[in-house]
């Protein structure tokens, strides 16, 4: 057969049907090593473009670097949400920066996290809700050299309830938007510079079901300012579609409170800080948005870094 087609076509049909084979061997040879590096893509053909867009890009998947040599910038990382994000990326060995306009709110996250930790958290009191504030807290957080490499923005507030909206004023409706939509973006035109250009670094939004419905009679601004924040995470990613660093938003769909004031229905912001822990550790996904509607979702974000 290998001579009839040889002859046909003369030596040279051979030689080029040898190195059609040398080159087919050579391809199976790279995917197979790719797949070594990148298993996920093999897992999941959910997270295959998006995963396509920041880690195939990735110039050096040998090495990666591990959470004591990653410094994790939290956003809002002295509140409800961001304290438990705080506590589990320290559990994992990482070092955490947290920018506080409120140093008392600061010392509290200090004696919330155990005092082995400690040498691994960064604080610094800033507002981030300007560009200037933004600019002089980055400043203060890099002297010494310090090197973000992730970021994790948990602006905003809690809870806001204060009633109908002809009962508001300009002013009332100012201060949600500043808090939950306008410190969103502006810290994130500062920070995000840094960690944008690494393929090992990573940008996560916290956001959560409040900007798709009224919660309740008299939350209108909360629903307001929250669906702000979600528009802002999908203009981000929509705008910047090839960034190598991993740029995902984790939307909690559930009420969430510290342990002391767990009530029914609200979920431990421990359980979400392991969660978005796993996520910023394992790099899995890029350009997703993981919806956490139940407890089961956040074992699963635990224990796979992606949903
Ligand atoms: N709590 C929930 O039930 C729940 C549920 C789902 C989703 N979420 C989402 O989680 C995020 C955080 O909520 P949370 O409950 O943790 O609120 P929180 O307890 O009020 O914490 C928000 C943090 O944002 C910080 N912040 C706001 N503006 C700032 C600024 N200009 N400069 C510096 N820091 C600023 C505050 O820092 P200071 O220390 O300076 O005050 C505060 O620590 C929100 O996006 C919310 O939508 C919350």
């Amino acid at each position: 057969m290998w001579r009839a087609r040889g002859g046909a076509g003369g030596p040279g049909t051979l030689e080029i049907g040898r190195e059609r084979r040398r080159r087919r061997r050579r391809r199976r040879r790279r995917r197979k090593r790719h797949l070594r590096y990148f298993p996920h893509l093999a897992l999941s053909p959910r997270v295959g473009s998006a995963v396509l867009s920041g880690s195939l890009s990735s110039p050096s998947p040998l090495r990666t670097m591990s959470p004591s040599e990653r410094l994790v910038l939290v956003l809002g990382g002295a509140g409800t949400v961001g304290s438990g994000i705080v506590k589990s990326l320290l559990d994992r060995g990482f070092h955490v920066a947290v920018i506080s306009r409120d140093g008392a709110r600061l010392e509290k996250l200090r004696s919330f996290v155990p005092a082995s930790a400690l040498p691994h958290l960064h604080t610094v009191v800033g507002d981030v809700g300007t560009e200037d504030g933004a600019e002089q807290a980055k400043a203060e957080l890099l002297k010494g050299g310090r090197k973000v490499t992730d970021v994790v923005s948990s602006l905003g507030l809690s809870w806001w309830q204060g009633g109908p909206p002809h009962m508001q004023t300009l002013q009332e409706l100012q201060k949600v938007l500043e808090t939950l939509l306008l410190s969103t973006f502006t810290s994130w035109k500062v920070f995000f510079p840094l960690v944008k250009d690494n393929p090992e670094g990573s940008y996560t939004f916290i956001t959560g079901g409040a900007g798709e419905h009224l919660l309740m009679p008299g939350t209108g601004f909360l629903t307001l300012g929250a669906a702000g924040a979600l528009a802002f995470c999908q203009v981000v990613r929509e705008e910047y579609p090839k960034v190598p660093c991993k740029l995902n938003e984790v939307k909690i769909n559930m009420g969430v409170s510290t342990s002391e004031r767990l009530a029914p229905g609200f979920i431990s912001h421990l359980e979400v800080g392991k969660a978005v822990a796993s996520l910023v550790e394992k790099r899995s996904v890029s350009h997703t948005v993981l919806n956490a509607n139940s407890p089961a979702d956040l074992q699963t974000l635990i224990s796979q870094g992606w949903l």
